[in-house]
C-alpha cells in the first residue's frame, strides 16, 4: 500500500462516523482532501452536511466537488471535524500547521464536539517535535516575536532553527495574513508548558501544538486503519 493509499484508508474509515444531517469541520491537507473527496461522493448520493472549510484550499476544493458548504459564523457549533496532523503522540496530541492551516484549523477544532485525526503512520512519534513546530505570527514585529520565541523556548531547554517559512518569491503568508516561523525543535518533552509560554508572547497568533484536541486518531498502515483513543 503506498502513502496515499494509506491516506485514503484512514479518510474511508472517519467516514464512518459521519451521519446525514451533520455539522462538520473539514481539515486541511492532503489527508483531509482524500476525506473531501470520499465525502463528496456520498453527498453526490444524497448524504447530507454542511462544512466549515479550515482553509481557501480545501474551500476550493470543496465547491469543486460539490460539498455543501457554510462560514464558522453561520454554524458556530460543529459535531464532528475531520482533520490531518503532521504529528501524532500515544496521548493524541498533535502538530499541526505543516500546510499553514493551524489557525483556521485549531478555532474550527475548538468549535466541534468531536475532532476525528487521519493520518498514515508515518505521523506517529513518541515525542512530539521531530516536524518542525509551526508557530503563526503577527507580521508586525516580527524580529521582536522572533527573539521572544527563542528566549521562552531557551528557558525549556529548548534550542533549534527558526525558520521564516517561504513560498516561491516571499514570504508565505496564511489565510489570516500572518506569517510563519517554523521551529525545529527536534524534541518537545513538555508540550504543555511550550504552548504555555507561546501563547503568553503577544506576536504568536497560535502555534501547532493541538493539545486535549483530538477525540479519535484514524491511523492507516500496510495492514489497514486501526484507531487510537
Ligand atoms: C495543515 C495541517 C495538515 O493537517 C497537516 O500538515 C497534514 O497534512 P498532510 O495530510 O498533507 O500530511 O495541519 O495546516
Amino acid at each position: 500500500m503506498d502513502a496515499r493509499e494509506m491516506k485514503i484508508k484512514a479518510a474511508e474509515a472517519a467516514l464512518t462516523h459521519v451521519e446525514s444531517g451533520m455539522r462538520l469541520g473539514i481539515g486541511t491537507g492532503s489527508t483531509a482532501e482524500e476525506f473531501v473527496r470520499l465525502l463528496a461522493e456520498k453527498v453526490a448520493g444524497g448524504f447530507r452536511v454542511e462544512g466549515v472549510p479550515t482553509s481557501e484550499r480545501t474551500a476550493r476544493l470543496c465547491v469543486e466537488l460539490g460539498v455543501p458548504l457554510k462560514s464558522l459564523d453561520e454554524l458556530p457549533e460543529l459535531d464532528l471535524t475531520v482533520d490531518g496532523a503532521d504529528e501524532i503522540d500515544s496521548s493524541l496530541r498533535l502538530v499541526k500547521g505543516g500546510g499553514g492551516a493551524l489557525l483556521r484549523e485549531k478555532i474550527v477544532a475548538a468549535a466541534s464536539d468531536r475532532v476525528i485525526v487521519i493520518a498514515d503512520e508515518s505521523k506517529l512519534v513518541e515525542t512530539l517535535g521531530r516536524f518542525p513546530l509551526p508557530i503563526e505570527v503577527n507580521p508586525f514585529g516580527l524580529v521582536s516575536t522572533r527573539i521572544a520565541i527563542e528566549r521562552k523556548a531557551a528557558r525549556l531547554g529548548l534550542t533549534g532553527g527558526l525558520t521564516l517559512r517561504q513560498s516561491g518569491d516571499g514570504e508565505f503568508t496564511t489565510d489570516g495574513g500572518h506569517y510563519i516561523i517554523d521551529a525545529s525543535f527536534g524534541r518537545i518533552p513538555d508540550a504543555d508548558a511550550l504552548s504555555n509560554e507561546l501563547n503568553s508572547i503577544p506576536g504568536v497568533v497560535e502555534h501547532g501544538l493541538f493539545l486535549n484536541m483530538a477525540s479519535l486518531a484514524i491511523i492507516a498502515g500496510p495492514a489497514g486503519a486501526r484507531t487510537l483513543q
